[in-house]
Protein backbone atom coordinates (compact mmCIF):
# COMPACT_ATOMS: atom_id res chain seq x y z
CA UNK A 1 0.00 0.00 0.00
CA UNK A 2 2.84 2.29 1.14
CA UNK A 3 5.16 1.65 -2.00
CA UNK A 4 1.61 2.38 -3.90
CA UNK A 5 0.99 5.55 -3.23
CA UNK A 6 4.42 7.02 -2.90
CA UNK A 7 4.81 5.78 -6.67
CA UNK A 8 1.73 7.49 -7.54
CA UNK A 9 2.88 10.42 -5.74
CA UNK A 10 6.53 10.35 -7.68
CA UNK A 11 4.52 10.58 -10.87
CA UNK A 12 2.50 13.21 -10.15
CA UNK A 13 5.55 14.89 -8.90
CA UNK A 14 7.91 14.21 -12.19
CA UNK A 15 4.54 15.28 -14.86
CA UNK A 16 3.89 18.68 -12.41
CA UNK A 17 7.74 19.08 -13.00
CA UNK A 18 8.07 18.50 -16.45
CA UNK A 19 4.89 20.87 -17.18
CA UNK A 20 6.40 23.07 -15.30
CA UNK A 21 9.56 23.07 -16.57
CA UNK A 22 8.23 23.34 -20.15
CA UNK A 23 8.00 27.13 -20.71
CA UNK A 24 5.54 27.45 -23.78
CA UNK A 25 3.30 25.22 -22.51
CA UNK A 26 2.66 27.45 -19.46
CA UNK A 27 2.18 30.89 -21.56
CA UNK A 28 -0.09 29.02 -23.55
CA UNK A 29 -2.24 27.67 -20.52
CA UNK A 30 -2.12 31.55 -19.21
CA UNK A 31 -3.30 32.78 -22.74
CA UNK A 32 -5.99 30.42 -23.59
CA UNK A 33 -8.26 31.26 -20.58
CA UNK A 34 -7.63 35.14 -21.20
CA UNK A 35 -8.24 34.81 -24.81
CA UNK A 36 -12.02 33.10 -23.70
CA UNK A 37 -12.65 35.73 -21.36
CA UNK A 38 -11.67 38.88 -23.61
CA UNK A 39 -13.90 37.33 -26.46
CA UNK A 40 -16.87 36.84 -23.87
CA UNK A 41 -16.53 40.47 -22.59
CA UNK A 42 -16.30 42.00 -26.18
CA UNK A 43 -19.39 40.06 -27.09
CA UNK A 44 -17.36 38.37 -29.91
CA UNK A 45 -18.73 34.96 -29.65
CA UNK A 46 -20.43 33.14 -32.59
CA UNK A 47 -23.95 33.73 -33.33
CA UNK A 48 -23.75 37.02 -30.80
CA UNK A 49 -24.86 40.16 -32.24
CA UNK A 50 -22.56 43.43 -31.46
CA UNK A 51 -22.91 46.80 -32.56
CA UNK A 52 -18.68 47.20 -32.42
CA UNK A 53 -16.53 46.24 -35.23
CA UNK A 54 -14.88 43.08 -35.41
CA UNK A 55 -11.67 42.59 -33.19
CA UNK A 56 -8.67 42.48 -35.83
CA UNK A 57 -5.90 40.61 -33.15
CA UNK A 58 -3.89 40.68 -36.77
CA UNK A 59 -5.01 43.49 -38.59
CA UNK A 60 -2.15 43.49 -41.78
CA UNK A 61 -3.39 45.30 -44.83
CA UNK A 62 -7.08 45.33 -43.87
CA UNK A 63 -7.63 48.63 -43.08
CA UNK A 64 -5.81 50.71 -45.32
CA UNK A 65 -6.14 55.00 -44.73
CA UNK A 66 -7.34 55.56 -48.83
CA UNK A 67 -10.38 57.30 -50.18
CA UNK A 68 -12.94 55.09 -51.98
CA UNK A 69 -14.76 56.84 -55.22
CA UNK A 70 -17.93 58.95 -54.12
CA UNK A 71 -16.56 58.99 -49.95
CA UNK A 72 -16.74 61.79 -47.93
CA UNK A 73 -13.55 64.11 -46.79
CA UNK A 74 -13.54 66.31 -44.31
CA UNK A 75 -10.32 67.79 -45.74
CA UNK A 76 -11.66 69.46 -48.48
CA UNK A 77 -13.95 72.33 -48.87
CA UNK A 78 -16.75 70.77 -50.74
CA UNK A 79 -16.58 67.31 -48.31
CA UNK A 80 -15.85 65.28 -51.55
CA UNK A 81 -12.71 62.81 -51.25
CA UNK A 82 -13.10 63.36 -55.16
CA UNK A 83 -11.17 65.59 -57.09
CA UNK A 84 -12.16 67.42 -60.83
CA UNK A 85 -9.26 67.09 -62.78
CA UNK A 86 -7.88 70.14 -63.86
CA UNK A 87 -9.43 71.68 -67.08
CA UNK A 88 -8.08 70.16 -70.49
CA UNK A 89 -6.98 66.68 -68.57
CA UNK A 90 -7.12 63.95 -70.77
CA UNK A 91 -6.99 60.24 -69.25
CA UNK A 92 -4.05 58.20 -70.46
CA UNK A 93 -4.44 56.15 -73.57
CA UNK A 94 -7.85 58.78 -74.44
CA UNK A 95 -6.15 61.48 -76.44
CA UNK A 96 -7.68 61.99 -79.78
CA UNK A 97 -5.41 64.61 -81.49
CA UNK A 98 -5.67 63.22 -84.98
CA UNK A 99 -8.71 64.96 -86.12
CA UNK A 100 -8.77 63.02 -89.31
CA UNK A 101 -8.59 59.28 -87.62
CA UNK A 102 -10.78 59.91 -84.95
CA UNK A 103 -13.56 62.60 -85.97
CA UNK A 104 -13.12 61.80 -89.96
CA UNK A 105 -12.74 65.71 -89.57
CA UNK A 106 -9.75 68.32 -90.89
CA UNK A 107 -8.84 71.05 -88.90
CA UNK A 108 -11.79 73.29 -90.45
CA UNK A 109 -14.30 70.77 -89.17
CA UNK A 110 -15.34 69.70 -92.02
CA UNK A 111 -15.71 66.04 -93.33
CA UNK A 112 -12.39 64.78 -95.21
CA UNK A 113 -12.93 63.41 -98.59
CA UNK A 114 -10.77 60.70 -98.45
CA UNK A 115 -9.93 57.77 -96.40
CA UNK A 116 -7.24 58.33 -93.72
CA UNK A 117 -6.37 54.44 -93.82
CA UNK A 118 -4.42 53.04 -96.68
CA UNK A 119 -6.46 50.92 -99.08
CA UNK A 120 -5.40 47.67 -98.81
CA UNK A 121 -7.53 44.18 -99.58
CA UNK A 122 -6.88 43.37 -95.81
CA UNK A 123 -8.86 46.80 -94.88
CA UNK A 124 -11.32 45.77 -97.46
CA UNK A 125 -11.74 42.23 -96.14
CA UNK A 126 -12.53 43.51 -92.75
CA UNK A 127 -14.75 45.57 -93.49
CA UNK A 128 -16.56 43.45 -95.63
CA UNK A 129 -16.79 41.31 -92.48
CA UNK A 130 -17.66 43.88 -89.94
CA UNK A 131 -20.27 45.35 -92.62
CA UNK A 132 -21.87 41.60 -92.78
CA UNK A 133 -22.21 41.81 -88.86
CA UNK A 134 -23.43 45.34 -88.07
CA UNK A 135 -24.82 47.09 -90.99
CA UNK A 136 -26.78 44.35 -93.51
CA UNK A 137 -29.55 43.45 -90.96
CA UNK A 138 -30.72 46.77 -92.22
CA UNK A 139 -29.39 47.59 -95.58
CA UNK A 140 -28.48 44.24 -96.97
CA UNK A 141 -25.42 42.58 -98.57
CA UNK A 142 -25.90 44.75 -101.14
CA UNK A 143 -26.54 48.34 -99.77
CA UNK A 144 -30.02 48.52 -101.14
CA UNK A 145 -31.96 48.95 -97.85
CA UNK A 146 -33.52 46.03 -97.94
CA UNK A 147 -32.28 44.19 -95.12
CA UNK A 148 -34.37 41.76 -92.50
CA UNK A 149 -35.05 44.12 -90.02
CA UNK A 150 -37.34 46.25 -93.10
CA UNK A 151 -38.24 43.13 -95.31
CA UNK A 152 -40.49 42.12 -91.57
CA UNK A 153 -42.39 45.51 -92.13
CA UNK A 154 -42.01 46.20 -88.36
CA UNK A 155 -43.37 49.61 -89.15
CA UNK A 156 -39.61 51.41 -89.24
CA UNK A 157 -38.52 53.96 -91.61
CA UNK A 158 -36.57 52.31 -94.39
CA UNK A 159 -32.89 52.72 -94.25
CA UNK A 160 -31.36 55.25 -97.02
CA UNK A 161 -30.42 52.79 -100.31
CA UNK A 162 -26.20 53.61 -100.77
CA UNK A 163 -26.96 53.68 -104.07
CA UNK A 164 -27.78 57.02 -105.20
CA UNK A 165 -25.82 60.29 -106.28
CA UNK A 166 -25.54 62.28 -103.32
CA UNK A 167 -24.21 59.12 -101.53
CA UNK A 168 -21.48 58.55 -104.23
CA UNK A 169 -20.45 62.09 -104.25
CA UNK A 170 -20.26 62.22 -100.16
CA UNK A 171 -17.08 62.01 -98.28
CA UNK A 172 -16.12 60.02 -96.80
CA UNK A 173 -15.84 61.34 -93.37
CA UNK A 174 -19.79 62.00 -93.58
CA UNK A 175 -19.95 57.89 -93.88
CA UNK A 176 -17.57 57.48 -90.94
CA UNK A 177 -19.22 60.00 -88.82
CA UNK A 178 -22.82 58.10 -89.96
CA UNK A 179 -21.02 54.60 -88.02
CA UNK A 180 -20.29 56.77 -85.13
CA UNK A 181 -22.74 58.86 -84.28
CA UNK A 182 -26.04 57.37 -86.26
CA UNK A 183 -27.63 59.95 -88.26
CA UNK A 184 -31.79 60.78 -88.00
CA UNK A 185 -33.49 57.78 -87.36
CA UNK A 186 -30.55 55.51 -87.54
CA UNK A 187 -28.39 55.05 -84.06
CA UNK A 188 -24.55 55.77 -84.01
CA UNK A 189 -22.09 52.48 -83.90
CA UNK A 190 -19.14 54.10 -82.07
CA UNK A 191 -19.99 51.73 -78.79
CA UNK A 192 -19.84 48.35 -80.71
CA UNK A 193 -17.01 49.54 -83.62
CA UNK A 194 -13.99 50.19 -82.90
CA UNK A 195 -12.61 53.54 -84.85
CA UNK A 196 -9.89 51.73 -87.67
CA UNK A 197 -13.22 48.92 -88.05
CA UNK A 198 -15.34 52.10 -88.82
CA UNK A 199 -12.61 53.01 -91.92
CA UNK A 200 -12.64 49.53 -92.60
CA UNK A 201 -16.42 49.61 -92.97
CA UNK A 202 -15.85 53.23 -95.05
CA UNK A 203 -13.91 51.52 -97.81
CA UNK A 204 -16.20 48.70 -98.27
CA UNK A 205 -19.37 51.03 -98.54
CA UNK A 206 -17.09 52.58 -101.37
CA UNK A 207 -16.52 49.23 -102.86
CA UNK A 208 -20.14 48.39 -102.51
CA UNK A 209 -21.21 51.34 -104.24
CA UNK A 210 -18.74 50.97 -107.09
CA UNK A 211 -20.17 47.14 -107.70
CA UNK A 212 -23.49 48.60 -108.22
CA UNK A 213 -22.72 51.00 -110.29
CA UNK A 214 -19.22 49.94 -112.63
CA UNK A 215 -18.90 50.55 -115.87
CA UNK A 216 -17.26 48.39 -118.45
CA UNK A 217 -14.09 50.75 -118.46
CA UNK A 218 -13.78 49.52 -114.82
CA UNK A 219 -13.15 46.08 -115.74
CA UNK A 220 -9.87 44.66 -116.70
CA UNK A 221 -9.64 44.82 -120.52
CA UNK A 222 -8.97 40.97 -121.05
CA UNK A 223 -12.10 40.17 -119.57
CA UNK A 224 -14.42 42.68 -120.98
CA UNK A 225 -15.53 40.02 -122.99
CA UNK A 226 -16.71 37.38 -120.11
CA UNK A 227 -19.25 40.74 -119.20
CA UNK A 228 -20.01 42.06 -122.08
C1 LIG B 1 -31.11 49.10 -87.15
C2 LIG B 1 -31.04 49.39 -88.54
C3 LIG B 1 -29.75 49.98 -89.08
C4 LIG B 1 -28.47 49.51 -88.94
C5 LIG B 1 -28.02 48.26 -88.21
C6 LIG B 1 -27.62 50.39 -89.69
N1 LIG B 1 -28.35 51.40 -90.25
FE1 LIG B 1 -27.67 52.84 -91.48
N2 LIG B 1 -29.52 53.60 -91.60
C7 LIG B 1 -30.65 53.09 -91.04
C8 LIG B 1 -31.78 53.93 -91.31
C9 LIG B 1 -33.21 53.70 -90.84
C10 LIG B 1 -31.29 55.00 -92.09
C11 LIG B 1 -32.08 56.18 -92.59
C12 LIG B 1 -32.09 57.21 -91.50
C13 LIG B 1 -33.04 58.38 -91.78
O1 LIG B 1 -32.99 58.93 -92.89
O2 LIG B 1 -33.78 58.75 -90.85
C14 LIG B 1 -29.88 54.77 -92.28
C15 LIG B 1 -29.03 55.58 -93.02
C16 LIG B 1 -27.72 55.30 -93.30
C17 LIG B 1 -26.88 56.07 -94.19
C18 LIG B 1 -27.29 57.28 -94.99
C19 LIG B 1 -26.82 58.55 -94.34
C20 LIG B 1 -27.28 59.81 -95.08
O3 LIG B 1 -26.45 60.69 -95.25
O4 LIG B 1 -28.45 59.90 -95.44
C21 LIG B 1 -25.65 55.47 -94.20
C22 LIG B 1 -24.43 55.90 -94.98
C23 LIG B 1 -25.73 54.34 -93.30
N3 LIG B 1 -26.98 54.26 -92.77
C24 LIG B 1 -24.67 53.49 -93.04
C25 LIG B 1 -24.74 52.44 -92.14
C26 LIG B 1 -23.61 51.59 -91.83
C27 LIG B 1 -22.23 51.70 -92.46
C28 LIG B 1 -24.05 50.70 -90.90
C29 LIG B 1 -23.25 49.62 -90.22
C30 LIG B 1 -22.15 50.08 -89.40
C31 LIG B 1 -25.44 50.99 -90.65
N4 LIG B 1 -25.82 52.03 -91.41
C32 LIG B 1 -26.24 50.24 -89.78
C33 LIG B 1 -30.74 51.92 -90.29
C34 LIG B 1 -29.66 51.18 -89.91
Amino acid sequence: MTTMRTNKTNIRAAVSHSIRSNHSVRVAMLIAPALVLFSLAAGCVRGVPSDKPPIHIVSNMDSQPKYKPRSLSPFFADSSAMRTPAAGTIARGSLRHDSVFYWGKDGDGNFVKNNPLLLTMELLTRGQERYGIYCTPCHDAAGNGKGAVFKRNAGLLPPTSYHDDRLRNIEDGHIYDVITHGIRTMQGYAAQIPVEDRWAIVAYFRALQRSQNAKLSDVPSDQRDKVK
